[in-house]
């Protein structure tokens, strides 16, 4: 069954701007889950831009359903992700400088650094592990080599293409999908999706489990909620009037 995963970082990086403790990602999650999220994706950076490590194991103790741990595979983080024990870590490539993740992990050449360091923490702690990876099937024959029992499609290219562009990358994907499920591997998927592209997205790729949207839904949030909260405000406002 499809499932929709929730990523609250960017609720963190609205609390971020100010120093007064809200909005609260382990809310957002809370509100999240209570309304039909499956579950929670929440991305610990290097650098703590978004979600710090307070949130993280609040999150950790408050989320009822699937806590999905986005992470690069530093020894920090390793460590962090052994002792926490999410359902899922999801390995990305993470760059200081970027704005978020640009593209999926460069299979070739991380394979023999996973093989021998890292996903052998991550097995010894029992959290199962997920590979952000290109729609590629070499790279998803690269996963199998490496008995990785989750993918996560990068489905940025397709978010942000337009007419035969995207038509080619839903093509991508979907071979990409069948691959995977053809090597007993799960197909989650993720990056970009929104009110707009997700339809196409569905309706063409097979053998999905796990969507995870967050930009798109953090800021149609805002969008939607701001009639809300203006009228609310106005209205006190207007009874200082009467
Ligand atoms: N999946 C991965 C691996 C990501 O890095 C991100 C962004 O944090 C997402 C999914 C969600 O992408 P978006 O915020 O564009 O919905």
């Amino acid at each position: 069954m499809l499932k929709l995963l929730v990523n609250i970082d960017h609720v963190a990086t609205l609390r971020n701007a100010r120093s007064e403790g809200y909005p609260d990602p382990v809310e957002a999650a809370k509100v999240s889950e209570d309304n039909g999220a499956a579950g929670i994706v929440f991305h610990l950076r290097e650098d703590r831009r978004h979600i710090k490590d307070e949130d993280a194991w609040g999150l950790k103790k408050a989320v009822k359903g699937l806590l999905d741990f986005e992470m690069g595979a530093t020894p920090e983080m390793l460590d962090i992700c052994s002792r926490m024990k999410p359902h899922l870590c999801t390995l990305v490539p993470e760059k200081r400088e970027e704005i978020t993740t640009e593209g999926g992990l460069n299979m070739s050449l991380i394979f023999d650094h996973y093989r021998d360091e890292v996903l052998p923490i991550l097995n010894e702690a029992g959290v199962p592990v997920s590979l952000f990876v290109e729609p590629s099937v070499k790279d998803i024959e690269l996963c199998a080599k490496l008995e990785i029992p989750v993918i996560e499609l990068h489905t940025g290219t397709y978010s942000n293409a337009t007419g035969s562009a995207q038509a080619h990358e839903l093509e991508r994907l979907k071979k990409a999908a069948i691959v995977a499920h053809e090597n007993g591997i799960q197909v989650n998927a993720g990056h970009g999706l929104n009110f707009k592209n997700i339809r196409p997205f569905l309706e063409n790729v097979p053998h999905l489990c796990e969507i995870s949207i967050g930009h798109a839904l953090i800021a149609d949030a805002v969008m939607r909620g701001l009639p809300v909260v203006v009228s609310e405000m106005a209205q006190l406002i207007d009874s200082y009037n009467q």
